[in-house]
């Protein structure tokens, strides 16, 4: 589901820069879970976490009640009374059934403007039509362990040398946004308090953060690996065509340890000499 910051355009070059071996995936600022979701499920113990615990509720609700989930949001009404008292309802804090806060909760996301959670969408949209993809996410989340705690205490309970750590943080300069997660939301020195952490695991860690200065300064240290990466910025596209959205990769393994290991790169060129010319007019 669309989530802020979300790494939908991302997931696929994430995935592949993921390295060979580790036996513990632990994926820090879950989110919308693009890059959890995108990751084919193995024989690997997988964790998704997030601190905002409305959207951790909800995927605990997918995993072990979605039938409850499903049954409660078939009566949601996609109407701007509705929507704002259900706003009303969470921001009090006062839904105590779990599959209730759940369905609420969706209903927020489902039906505000640009997924933002504020704003009613006035858009059609028939709820039933998600049915489908929380039955796969139900299914792919079935053996995953999902918690809802601060980046720092997640890191230190899961370390191990064989513990793999997928992040992507609030970026730096966006942290407004993140406001009403936790107590104190997001905060500029958390950056500082992420890296430290960083810096001490035994497993390995990749990292996907906006290109800026503070943030290339904080990880400018030996044994730390940046990469630039970009790729087209939707909001800045509609007024400047072409405008790129430049954000970094940083780890602290080999980013390319999977390129070296596979058999032979196959390319257009190669495709072209090996077959007979028939064979490629599909
Ligand atoms: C950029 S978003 C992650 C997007 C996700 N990768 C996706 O594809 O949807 C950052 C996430 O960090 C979470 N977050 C904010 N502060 C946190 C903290 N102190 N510890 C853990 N998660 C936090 C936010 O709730 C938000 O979901």
């Amino acid at each position: 589901m669309s989530w802020i910051g979300g790494k939908k355009s991302l997931r696929e070059l994430i995935v592949s820069l993921f390295p060979l071996y580790y036996e513990r995936y632990i994926e820090v600022f879950g989110g919308g879970g693009w890059v959890l979701f995108h990751k084919s499920p193995g024989n690997d113990f997988e964790v998704y976490n997030d601190f905002n615990s409305l959207l951790v509720n909800l995927y605990r609700c997918v995993r072990d009640r979605y039938e409850d989930l499903e049954r409660e949001l078939m009566y949601v009404l996609n109407s701007r009374e509705d929507f704002e008292k259900t706003k009303e309802l969470l921001d009090k804090d006062s839904v105590a059934d779990d599959v209730k806060r759940a369905a609420y909760f969706y209903q927020l996301i489902r039906y505000s403007y640009a997924s933002g959670l504020t704003s009613f969408g006035s858009q059609p949209h028939d709820m039933r039509s998600n049915f489908p993809v929380i039955e796969q996410a139900h299914r792919r989340l079935a053996k995953v362990v999902i918690e809802n705690k601060d980046f720092e205490k997640l890191i230190r309970q899961y370390d191990r040398p064989v513990s793999f750590f997928y992040l992507d943080p609030p970026y730096f300069d966006t942290e407004k946004y993140y406001k009403n997660v936790g107590e104190d939301g997001f905060k500029k020195e958390d950056h500082t308090r992420l890296r430290d952490a960083l810096l001490s695991i035994e497993g390995k860690f990749l990292l996907s953060y906006n290109d800026c200065e503070f943030i290339r300064n904080l990880y400018n240290t030996p044994g730390i690996t940046i990469e630039s990466y970009s790729r087209i910025n939707n909001i800045k596209q509609r007024y400047d065509n072409g405008a790129q959205f430049p954000e970094i990769l940083i780890a602290n393994y080999d980013l390319h340890e999977r390129d070296q290991n596979s058999p032979s790169q196959i390319n257009l060129f190669d495709i072209k000499k090996d077959y007979p010319k028939e064979e490629m007019e599909l």
